[in-house]
């Protein structure tokens, strides 16, 4: 299981406006990252919780072009707080799906949503968060 470690940075500030607003890590170059792609997993903060969360691996080719800065964001399922600045843990595990370069915004939070959704389904159906 691919583990990601690093400290929260400030992203675009568009998460929130799509409706998914993830913590933002950016792991240098040379660091051994699971190829781009949507992914289920898991998030662990500092104080040790543990939170489900659907983790975008990639370049965000819906707003930038092949030199984007490759981003891993975890969106933490059912949690609404500040992280910025935080050490996390990124735990990836399951492959939902490719980066995609959506059309629109909108195709793109539909994407999303559906992604939030089956990271809960396939969570809910092992265990680990409530249904
Ligand atoms: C579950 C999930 C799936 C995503 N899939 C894509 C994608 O297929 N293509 C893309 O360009 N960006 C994707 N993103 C990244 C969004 O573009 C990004 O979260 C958004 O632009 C906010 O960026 P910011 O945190 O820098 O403001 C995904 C993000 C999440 C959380």
């Amino acid at each position: 299981m691919p583990i990601v470690e690093g400290v929260v940075v400030e992203g675009d500030h568009r998460g929130r406006e799509l409706g998914f607003p993830t913590a933002n890590l950016m792991p240098r170059e040379d660091e051994v990252c699971p190829e781009d792609g949507v992914y289920a997993g898991h998030v662990i903060r500092a104080d040790g919780t543990r939170h489900v969360s659907a983790i975008s691996v990639g370049r965000r080719p819906t707003y930038y072009d092949e030199e984007g800065r490759l981003v891993v964001e975890a969106h933490l399922l059912d949690f609404d707080g500040d992280l910025y600045g935080e050490r996390l843990i990124v735990q990836i595990d399951e492959f939902i799906r490719p980066q995609l370069r959506c059309n629109s915004v909108a195709e793109l939070r539909q994407r999303i949503a559906d992604d939030v959704a089956a990271v809960r389904a396939s969570r809910v159906a092992r265990g680990d968060i409530p249904g």
